[in-house]
């Protein structure tokens, strides 16, 4: 069973709670890493506590929404083994599965409705990497 944690920011939290929703309807086990509500909070922080659990393999995956996704993407991916895919749209969503390997996704709470971010969502929970090429491409990622 595939161990997921979620994060927002205030930017996020609507989407959040409602991927939430979605994901434990489909019998996806999910943490709730944060915030808690629509109070203004800094987004490095959620995306730090995420991103550190994929990171030391706590969990397998990561979904992090902030206001554009911009901000969670930039603090995920400074995390050693964490390969946070900014996906916005399904064909993003796809490819980062297909050839990154993405292990935590991240979406923009203000630049795509809920419907579109639940498609991606299951897209990017179905989409199996291909690994081959993309294998050797993704461990270089991690090499000093
Ligand atoms: C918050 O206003 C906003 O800056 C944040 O949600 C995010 O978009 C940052 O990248």
């Amino acid at each position: 069973m595939m161990k997921t944690i979620i994060g927002s920011d205030h930017a996020g939290y609507h989407m959040k709670e409602k991927v939430i929703i979605h994901l434990r309807e489909r019998g996806i086990e999910v943490e709730d890493a944060g915030t808690y509500s629509e109070e203004s909070v800094d987004y490095v922080d959620y995306g730090k506590a995420v991103a550190a659990k994929v990171s030391d393999a706590s969990f397998d995956r990561g979904i992090l929404i902030c206001g554009t996704g911009l901000g969670m993407s930039m603090v995920a991916n400074r995390f050693r083994g964490a390969r946070a895919a900014l996906a916005n749209d399904l064909f993003s969503a796809i490819m980062s599965r297909r050839h990154n390997d993405s292990n935590i996704l991240v979406m923009g709470g203000r630049l795509i409705g809920d419907a579109l971010a639940m498609q991606i969502v299951d897209t990017w929970i179905e989409t199996l990497f291909e690994g081959g090429r993309h294998q050797r491409r993704v461990e270089k990622m991690d090499i000093e």
